[in-house]
This record gives C-alpha cells, sequence and structure tokens, in this order.
C-alpha cells in the first residue's frame, strides 16, 4: 500500500459517520489528515464519534454551513440519498470531489440528483477497511483531474489496496468479489469447522482451530509476494493429506472452483438488480 499523505485534501466534509464512514475518518486521521479541515455531518452521531470529533477538533454537525470543500464523502445508506440530496448539494463547490461509497448508486444516479455535482469517484470498499486492511475498486468520471484522482486515492488507500477500474461497469463483479467476499471466507471458517467436527473434534476445538487456520493463512498470504497457487503447492507434498483434501475441492467438475464462480457470479447478477 502506498501512502501518500501530502496528496490528502485540506478540506474534507463526511456526510454519513456510521460503521464505513467513521472507519475512513478513523483511516485518514491515522495517515496524517488534519482535523481541523475535516466536518462531519449525522444527525445522530454514535458517542464514539462525539468523543473522537472533541478529542481532535473536528467539526460536527456545525450551524454554520459548511461549503466548497475539496472533497465530499458521502457514506450514507443508499436509501437515504433522495432525503440528503438538497443539503448536499448546498455542501458542494464547483471544485468539490465528491467520493460515494453507496452501493448500487451509480455516478449517474449522484449527478442526476446532485445538480451541484461534477467531478464523481464511486468506490466499493469492504468490510475489512474498519482494521485498514480493506479492498477497495473505485471508478472516476471524466470531470474527475488527475490531482482528485490522486487525492481521492490518498484518501481510500489509508484503509487498504485501492484498484481504478477502468469502468464503472466493473463495480458490479468488485462488489461479488471483494465486497461481498469477506462473508465468503467467514463461511469458509463455519464449514472447516464444521468438517472438524464430523471428522471426531469436539466442536469448540475445531471453531478454534478453524479460525486460526484461516487467519494465519489469511497473514502468510498478505506478507508474501507468492501467488496463492505457489503457497498452496509448497504444502502439498504428492499423495499427502493435503493433497488427498485439494483433490476433492479442486475436482472438475463441481470443485470449489465452479462453486465459486456460480457464487460471484450471483452476487454479480444481485448488484446489478439493486442498482436498477
Ligand atoms: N459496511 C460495509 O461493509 C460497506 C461496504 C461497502 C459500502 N458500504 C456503503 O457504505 C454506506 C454506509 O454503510 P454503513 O454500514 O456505514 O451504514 P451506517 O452504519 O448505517 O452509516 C450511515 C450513517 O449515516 C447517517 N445518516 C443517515 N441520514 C443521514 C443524512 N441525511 N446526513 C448525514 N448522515 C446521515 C446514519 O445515521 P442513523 O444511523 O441515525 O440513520 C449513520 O450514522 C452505505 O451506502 C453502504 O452501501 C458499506
Amino acid at each position: 500500500m502506498s501512502l501518500h499523505p501530502e496528496r490528502l485534501p485540506s478540506s474534507l466534509i463526511l456526510v454519513g459517520a456510521g460503521k464505513m464512514g467513521g472507519s475512513m475518518l478513523e483511516g485518514w486521521l491515522d495517515v496524517g489528515m488534519n482535523p481541523s479541515g475535516v466536518t462531519v455531518i449525522d444527525p445522530r452521531p454514535s458517542e464514539e464519534m462525539t468523543r473522537l470529533c472533541a478529542e481532535k477538533g473536528i467539526a460536527l454537525n456545525p450551524s454554520d454551513q459548511p461549503s466548497g470543500p475539496d472533497v465530499l464523502v458521502l457514506a450514507v445508506k443508499p436509501q437515504m440519498l433522495e432525503t440528503a440530496a438538497p443539503a448536499l448539494n448546498g455542501y458542494l463547490g464547483p471544485q468539490t470531489l465528491i467520493i460515494s461509497i453507496l452501493a448500487g448508486k451509480t455516478i449517474g444516479d449522484l449527478t442526476g440528483r446532485l445538480p451541484a455535482a461534477s467531478a464523481v469517484v464511486r468506490a466499493m470498499p469492504n468490510l475489512p477497511a474498519s482494521i485498514g486492511r480493506g479492498a477497495t475498486g473505485a471508478a472516476a468520471n471524466a470531470q474527475v483531474s488527475e490531482t482528485q484522482r490522486l487525492m481521492a486515492d490518498a484518501l481510500l488507500a489509508s484503509n487498504g489496496i485501492v484498484e481504478w477500474l477502468p469502468s464503472e461497469d466493473l463495480i458490479d463483479a468488485v462488489t461479488a468479489v471483494s465486497g461481498s467476499g469477506p462473508a465468503y471466507v467467514f463461511h469458509l471458517v463455519e464449514c472447516l469447522a464444521e468438517a472438524g467436527a464430523a471428522a471426531g473434534l469436539p466442536p469448540d476445538l475445531a471453531q478454534r482451530l478453524a479460525r486460526a487456520t484461516v487467519t494465519g493463512a489469511g497473514e502468510l498470504l498478505f506478507r508474501s509476494d507468492l501467488p496463492p497457487a505457489t503457497l498452496r503447492q509448497n504444502v502439498t507434498s504428492p499423495g499427502g493429506t493435503t493433497a488427498a483434501a485439494l483433490e476433492i475441492l479442486m475436482r472438475d467438475p463441481d470443485g470449489l472452483k465452479d462453486l465459486m464462480r456460480e457464487a460471484v457470479a450471483a452476487a454479480k447478477r444481485r448488484a446489478g438488480e439493486l442498482a436498477g
């Protein structure tokens, strides 16, 4: 991950400081964003958010309406866009870059509802962003300048890796892979634990082993430059126990590959339906 604190905006409004907005704010502060340049708008901020803003000197729901920041980050629930739109319009200046993380809301939806909008980045982060290990796919409209794209990259990279997409159309596929992906991995732990119990382990013990195995393997993958296939081959002796299991998981057809392809296709299809 390449962090560029010097590219962070000097003024930013965060609209919606819930789970994801709050995590993003913490990421920006961690990489050196100047808190006095941040304004948070949220009608019912959590106690933690109120405390964080007070501690850091961040303006929270100021009585003077802020306007024309470098960046406005939109992190309300998608269904709140309609309600929030009139207020949002008032915050925008001609140079303001909007970064939206609203699932299913296209750049067209945003510019359609916000007449003052021009430059828009649509981003899809995922849950591990809350611990700085997220994976975000992002797409920009033609009005986004190179400086604004780098600014968006600096903000999004504070929560993990950022992949810029050549076309917004790819967001549904990103949603299906990394957006929804953490749940697939949690389910893998459930399946491994259940299989361990079926193999004779006490269920609690199987849970602990499965959990530590997936998090440990994930950390190894994180720390390594090797492709996952090489890491897999490195621990698979011919004719050994791992090979016996992989023969089942990798069978063709009906192995994990086909199942995963089907699952990701279903998630992508659903993302398209929800957007439409
Ligand atoms: N969580 C994820 O893993 C994830 C991943 C990718 C994308 N996203 C996107 O991130 C967005 C936020 O999700 P979340 O899970 O963080 O939801 P959340 O915890 O409900 O956060 C939304 C926040 O916005 C506040 N809000 C509601 N109306 C507002 C308004 N008019 N102006 C300002 N703030 C307002 C809400 O307050 P109240 O609670 O009082 O209504 C809440 O604090 C969603 O659009 C979602 O699609 C989330």
